[in-house]
């Protein structure tokens, strides 16, 4: 197969060594307008075919059926290379946040649908893994009964992307190129998750805020306008009762670190850590009025990491194979949950998303 890279920057190398491990080998092209971008890529992939732009690189060739394209460039310059690569007759994934806002995700949904191609987003990039499979095991095999309650907070000190994360990429500081700050950066894998492990029909954001708490690191010689602090009060509902969701995020805050998602019900309780496929996952219930705490089995990790993900779950996508992959209405759903929490925090009202069914094969 070939695939062909949009951007040749930091995200668009790991793509690229995710490419190694597909099922077939993968033939890369890879086009951005930056010389010294591409001359480090190709340090290592110099088998790489490399264009300066992403037209010449689309139009140089006629599309395969199992092309696929990987829009790997900041946010605001999504949505063009996107649309260039459904002109060219090109299945699509793009890189989280899939836009800046709900009508350049809605222009998306349309070229695809136009093209008869796929419209993938990278957001899943946590989908699948043995630990978040466990954890949805234990919420499906009903013994927490009835689920109303989830909290999911991660909180970092210090780790704001521009700042002490990829210091070169100023561009996540910047609203009017970055889309936002913590939430638009990490809300894409926090929602994919949350959705994924409950299944709901629609969101209600309740309630949202947005800070950016003050420190001497701050940068002034660039514009520097994103949230680092983000929380949210919201209620998914589903097919079993509502379920009542605290959500927090954070890049920068001075209050203390930690991460943990915990899922209440009213015969059980299981807490994990979504992202760290290394920390244990724990199952607590009751027994004789007294708390039992159990560790969970998750089982030997799987040969691609988070990296790998986006990419293998859209060719298996393609290829007829079980999925993660969020594609079409459902990539577009995802990211409306980050414009309903900017549009909660900054009317002060209610805002609820509908969110399209799971595929069965990924319940
Ligand atoms: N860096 C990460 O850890 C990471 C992780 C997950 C997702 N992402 C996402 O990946 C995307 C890119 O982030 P990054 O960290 O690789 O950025 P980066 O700054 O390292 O690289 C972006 C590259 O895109 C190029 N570019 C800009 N406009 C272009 C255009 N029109 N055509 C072709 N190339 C163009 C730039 O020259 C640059 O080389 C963002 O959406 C980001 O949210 C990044």
């Amino acid at each position: 197969m070939r695939l062909y890279l949009i951007g040749a920057g930091v995200i668009a190398r790991t793509h690229a060594e995710a490419a190694a491990k597909l099922p077939e080998p993968a033939e890369i092209r890879v086009a951005d307008p930056s010389p010294a971008a591409l001359a480090a890529f190709s340090e290592k992939f110099p088998d790489a075919v490399r264009f300066p732009d992403a037209a010449a690189m689309l139009g140089a060739e006629e599309a395969r059926e199992d092309d696929i394209v990987i829009v790997a460039t900041p946010p605001f310059a999504h949505l063009e290379p996107v649309k260039l690569a459904f002109r060219s007759g090109r299945h699509v994934l793009c890189e989280k946040p899939l836009a800046m806002n709900d009508n350049e995700a809605a222009e998306m949904l349309r070229a695809a649908e136009q093209a008869g191609r796929k419209l993938g987003c990278c957001s899943v990039r946590f989908k699948g893994m043995a630990h978040m499979e466990a954890v949805k095991k234990a919420v499906d095999s009903g013994v927490l009964g009835e689920i109303y309650h989830v909290g999911f907070v991660h909180k970092s000190a210090r780790s704001r992307a521009g700042i002490e994360y990829q210091p070169a990429s100023r561009w996540f500081l910047d609203s009017s190129k970055s889309g936002g700050g913590i939430l638009i950066d990490w809300g894409p894998y926090d929602f994919a998750t949350l959705i994924d492990v409950l299944q709901p029909a629609e969101i209600k954001f309740n309630a949202a805020w947005l800070r950016q708490p003050e420190t001497e690191a701050d940068p002034r010689d660039v514009v520097f306008d994103v949230e680092t602090h983000a929380g949210a009060f919201l209620t998914f509902r589903g097919a079993g009762g509502p379920v009542h969701v605290n959500y927090e995020r954070a890049s920068c805050a001075h209050g203390e670190e930690y991460a943990r998602a915990e899922i209440e019900g009213t015969s059980g309780a299981v807490r994990w850590s979504p992202f760290d496929s290394r920390q244990p996952v724990y199952i607590r219930y009751d027994k004789d009025g007294q708390i039992v705490e159990e560790r969970v089995e998750t089982g030997p990790p799987g040969p691609l990491t988070v990296m790998d993900n986006p990419l293998h779950h859209f060719y298996r996508e393609l290829h007829g194979g079980s999925a993660y992959a969020n594609v079409d209405a459902r990539a577009v759903d995802h990211f409306r949950c980050l414009s309903a929490f900017y549009a909660c925090a900054e009317s002060g009202r209610e805002v609820t998303v509908a969110i399209a069914p799971a595929k069965e094969e990924s319940k």
